[in-house]
């Protein structure tokens, strides 16, 4: 994989220079409510605006369905940008047509323009490859070098990720590069004990990666509401907590290996419980008990680890060499649910061990909640893509990019 410093020391000044970043940044009514994304890749803009490329930044937002929906803008993320560069950056009003062309010629040496959200056009998240492919060679008509820097998107096989680099030099940008490094750490000669702790809602977005760790991890710590389909197969009755009844089985199962390999695998002792999901836009306080993991009441839900599972798991990440953390372990929007999941972010501030927490709903949840982010050994950007990595999966958007 060639990496940006290759591309600097041949000189990028007056080059188009497309940087693929993902810019995919959580919006409350149209203000960023966490901007570590963007401040991720200022690092591979800042050098080559520096070095007189003409930049032109590229990301997705949300979900669209392959058509305009101002919802998903990115002009927002673009003026944030702007905001760190300390530099105004142009705004293209559609990705490949009149505007993005306009912006893109309007560039001086040094300037930088995004343009508008990838995924308001079919082409780039399409399955078929020649719908990807007609897209990519209208975004490589906008440069004439390709830098991939969004590793929160590396796992997606799509154009601006995959196709896009096929068709222009490529390299990777200082972030890429970055977040390989680290994730290699803890695939090769991983210093142990090796602790991971998964939370998050949903079992089956963390099966692939259980698989692989039940080889790997000294101890594995569930919380959030995947921990009651786990809960379920150990027998205890869950109430109305969230459940994927159809997972039981594939669940007791790694229960079982984990036994048999010795790998350590805690669930929660305690939960909070409570009739009803709080809301997280009042958040207005709630009513709330604390049980036993194994006597949670037919009509409550569990919304977080109670305070004997945030000491036990925080007393299993004390001597960690290596830890790797991914999904809050409950509720943590709501201040009745966040102390879970914020004892477990104390636990790796607290290890000497090298701790690196896995993107998405975590590293939001290590920012929302006050921590200084210098603390933990790495915050990735990428959620699915740090899991599919681990995974061992071969990833579109990195495999694009080796030569
Ligand atoms: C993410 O938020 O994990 C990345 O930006 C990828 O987004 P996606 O899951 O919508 O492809």
């Amino acid at each position: 994989m060639k990496t940006i410093d290759e591309l600097l020391a041949d000189g990028v000044s007056g080059k188009r220079v497309f940087v693929r970043a993902d810019l995919n940044v959580p919006l409350a009514d149209g203000t960023i409510t966490d901007d570590g994304r963007i401040r991720a890749v200022l690092p591979t803009v800042k050098a080559l605006a520096d070095a007189g490329a003409k930049v032109v930044v590229a990301s997705h937002l949300g979900r669209p369905k392959g058509a305009p929906d101002l919802a998903f803008s990115l002009l927002p993320a673009a003026e944030r940008l702007g905001e760190l560069l300390g530099a105004p950056v142009a705004f293209a009003q559609d990705t490949v047509g009149p505007a993005a062309h306009d912006a893109v010629d309007g560039l001086q040496p040094g300037q930088v323009a995004v343009i508008e959200n990838l995924r308001f056009n079919p082409g780039e998240t399409s399955k078929d490859d020649t719908e990807r492919g007609e897209f990519a060679d209208r975004l490589a008509a906008l440069a004439d070098v390709y830098v991939g820097d969004g590793f929160g998107a590396v796992h997606r096989k799509h154009a601006s990720v995959y196709d896009l680099p096929a068709r222009l030099p490529h390299y990777a940008g200082y972030l890429i590069a970055t977040e390989v490094g680290v994730l290699k750490k803890l695939t090769q000669d991983v210093k142990r004990p090796y602790v991971v702790a998964l939370g998050g809602a949903k079992v089956s977005d963390k099966l692939a990666v259980i698989d692989q760790l039940l080889g790997k991890a000294d101890r594995l710590l569930i919380g959030g509401g995947m921990a009651y389909t786990f809960l379920k197969a150990k027998g205890y009755e869950v109430g109305i907590s969230l459940l994927q009844e159809d997972q039981v089985p594939a669940v007791k199962e790694y229960m079982e290996r984990a036994e048999k390999q010795g790998v350590e695998l805690l669930l929660p002792v305690d939960v909070v419980v409570s009739r009803t999901f709080p809301d997280l836009k009042t958040k207005a306080p709630t009513e709330n008990t604390v049980v036993d993991a194994d006597k949670i009441p037919a009509d409550q839900e569990g919304l977080d680890i109670g305070p004997k599972t945030r000491e036990l798991y925080a007393s299993k990440l004390a001597d960690a060499e290596t830890v790797f953390w991914n999904g809050p372990m409950g509720v943590f929007e709501h201040p009745d649910y966040a102390e879970g999941t914020k004892a477990v972010a104390q636990a790796l501030v607290d290890t000497d061990g090298f701790t690196v927490v896995g993107g998405g709903d975590s590293a939001a949840a290590v920012r929302t909640l006050g921590f200084d982010e210098n603390a933990f050994g790495h915050i990735s950007t990428g959620g699915g893509a740090s899991l599919e990595y681990l995974e061992g999966k071969t990833l579109p958007g990195l495999a694009a990019l080796e030569d």
